[in-house]
């Protein structure tokens, strides 16, 4: 392959498909997803279905599905790597020319290098903390903030020690050469000559979720500028990408993440045993960001500094965080700063922070709390109706009628208004949001005309999937599949009851592996890696295998019942198959035998 798959899943995941999508069809809100029309066939009701949760769309009417990628690809007659330079444009991801890249292996290795480089530095720098002369300074600054020894080597904390380059000979003798520690983003040239990036900061290591060190965040510890110094994007660390602490949060049972600006918000929240807090690497939350915290997360709390930059960084994380499924809440801390400073003045415990957050907000009622700020409703008519207005195209933007029906009902209990009023309102600009959006396609495909030979509306209609013709066996399989994509416990479950070899075709086979032995390295499966390595042919079959939409009440207890339906439907395929009339006989007491373990419930 012509790119690294680090590359081709950055640039997807640089490409929300709902966005993209959202250019050439109008998609519009359904349960956990969206449908519209699809684009490769007409059609008048929609069965276009797109999953902001899995990047996934898959049509049930002509069976097309599958990544972003293989979206962009369809729809602008694009190959491969024409359909992955189309996205990376989008997302001003630069692609190196393809020569330069011939050997992905070789940027593979370098990362692998830049990772054990990093490593060694944290070694480094937790020893110079931890143990040496100089780190005396480091450790009172620690002491002062009342960060526990424990609690710093927990995180990995350490210390840039203040020579110009202690860090440089450290590596030298590993056999790093300055020129790659400047790459790396260890080292700097500073007039004519190589100095250590950090020097006398208090360090803290920045880890993915694999466990790799990929990059540095450094404190002074007086009042100097800048007040953290953070690695440049190198190879391995993309700031878009990652959160501090994630490495710590997901693994916790909680369903809930709390969002916070700062690292030492971060430190002090675990350290009080609030181990669910995460960080943005210095930089505003990006829809990476946001696609990261869905995978690990139902809910979200939102708790950055109360200044005014916190409440508006707060109102474009809603916003993010409106194109996935997390539910957002927003902590507002009374007479603090921030997180870390509401802690130590509130006894260094957690009761008071866990208190607070119980009255967390939700991002709606927060949105019409800051706008209610904006006018003054009491004493002015104009002011009410304004506001009565914005809030209805809040209302309107949670795409979401619950929501909606509670607070309309609060708005007109509180501001003595007719409800109905509210939804006229809320008609009123729906309808001009459904114009606004008929042009804009109009206006697409008037574009896409123009650059692209042939409509894949009218031209392409591939052949449907095979879906309503799978056998017991097969349909069991599929809800299975799609419930380990999804489901650690059931994952891990059916993968001590059904090895990936059993299933019975080879795609089943190969999906089940995959899903497999992405749980059991700690993450959930990526859709966009697993699509990778189908051909295009099973690609559409996997995604709609995939997109199966069923929720379960007890994920392991599914497991166990489709696990039963398989095993007995594999019994009668054999049977089937089999000629030997005593082999016969044994199969089917076998399966009489599964059928009473089922407690005669029907299959
Ligand atoms: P803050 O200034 O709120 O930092 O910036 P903080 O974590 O509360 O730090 P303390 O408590 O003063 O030590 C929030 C985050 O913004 C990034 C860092 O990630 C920081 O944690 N930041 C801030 C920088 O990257 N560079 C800076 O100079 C300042
Ligand atoms: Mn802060």
């Amino acid at each position: 392959m012509l790119y690294s798959e680090e590359l081709i899943s950055e640039v997807i995941g640089a490409n929300d498909i709902v966005d993209v999508i959202g250019m050439y069809t109008a998609l519009k809100k359904s349960g956990r997803g969206f449908v519209g029309l699809c684009p490769f066939h007409s059609e008048k009701t929609p069965s276009f279905h797109v999953s902001p949760d899995k990047q996934l769309y898959h049509c049930f009417g002509c069976g097309e599905g599958g990544t972003v990628l293989t979206f962009v690809m369809k729809a602008e007659n694009l190959d491969f790597v024409e359909g992955l330079k189309f996205l990376a444009d989008r997302a001003r991801i630069a692609l190196p020319e393809p020569e330069a890249n011939e050997n992905a292996d070789r940027l593979f290795k370098k990362k692998q290098r830049l990772i054990s480089a990093n490593t060694y530095a944290a070694k480094f720098f937790y020893h110079c903390l931890a143990a040496s002369p100089e780190g005396a300074q480091a450790r009172a600054y620690l002491k002062e903030r009342a960060i526990a020894p424990k609690t710093a080597a927990s995180f990995g904390l350490g210390f840039a020690p203040p020579g110009r380059n202690a860090l440089i000979n450290h590596l030298k003798p590993m056999g790093y050469s300055e020129s790659e520690l400047v790459d790396f983003g260890l080292a700097t040239v500073r007039d004519n000559q190589f100095v250590d990036k950090f020097r006398n900061r208090v360090m803290f290591p920045i880890i993915d979720v694999r466990g790799n060190v990929i990059g540095f965040g450094g404190r002074v510890m007086d009042d100097s500028k800048p007040k953290y110094l953070n690695s440049p994007e190198t190879a391995a660390f993309n700031k878009r990408l990652n959160l501090f602490a994630l490495n710590f949060a997901k693994n916790k049972k909680s369903d809930t993440l709390i969002l916070v600006e700062g690292y030492m918000d971060v430190i002090s929240l675990h350290q009080v045993g609030i181990n669910n807090a995460v960080a943005t690497l210095g930089t505003a939350l990006t829809e990476e960001q946001a696609r990261l915290i869905a995978r690990y997360a139902r809910d979200v709390v939102l708790c950055y500094d109360t200044d005014e930059a916190g409440v508006k960084a707060t109102m474009r994380a809603i916003e993010i965080f409106s194109k996935t499924d997390v539910r957002v809440k927003v902590l507002s801390l009374p007479g603090a700063k921030d997180p870390d400073e509401y802690i130590k003045s509130h006894g260094g415990g957690s009761e008071a922070f866990l208190q607070a957050v119980k009255g967390a907000v939700p991002a709606t009622l927060f949105r019409i709390n800051a706008l209610k700020r904006q006018y003054d409703i009491d004493n002015s008519i104009d002011d009410k109706i304004r506001f009565i207005t914005e809030a209805a195209q809040v209302l309107l933007s949670t795409n979401n009628m619950v929501e909606v029906d509670t607070y309309a009902d609060l708005l007109a209990k509180n501001y003595d208004i007719k409800k109905e009023s509210i939804y006229a309102e809320i008609r009123k600009l729906q309808g001009k949001r459904e114009r606004q959006e008929k042009s804009r396609i109009v206006h697409r495909t008037a574009n896409a005309g123009v650059t692209r030979s042939a409509s894949p509306t009218e031209e392409r209609r591939p052949a449907p999937v095979r879906g309503d013709v799978a056998t017991p066996l097969e349909k069991a399989e599929r809800s299975l599949l799609s419930l380990i994509f999804t489901s650690r416990s059931a994952a891990k479950y059916a993968e001590g009851e059904l090895g990936a070899e059993y299933y019975s075709n080879a795609v089943h086979q190969k999906l089940a592996q995959l899903c497999y032995a992405a749980w059991d390295s700690g993450t959930a499966p990526d859709a966009s890696q697993i699509l990778l390595s189908f051909d295009e042919t099973q690609a559409g079959y996997v995604t709609q295998v995939l997109m199966d939409r069923a929720v379960y009440e007890d994920d392991i207890q599914a497991a166990k019942d489709l696990l039963l339906t398989i095993r007995q439907e594999s019994i009668t395929k054999k049977i089937s198959e089999e000629t030997d009339p005593a082999v016969i006989q044994k199969l089917l007491e076998l399966q009489a035998q599964l059928k009473e373990k089922r407690g005669g419930s029907p299959a």
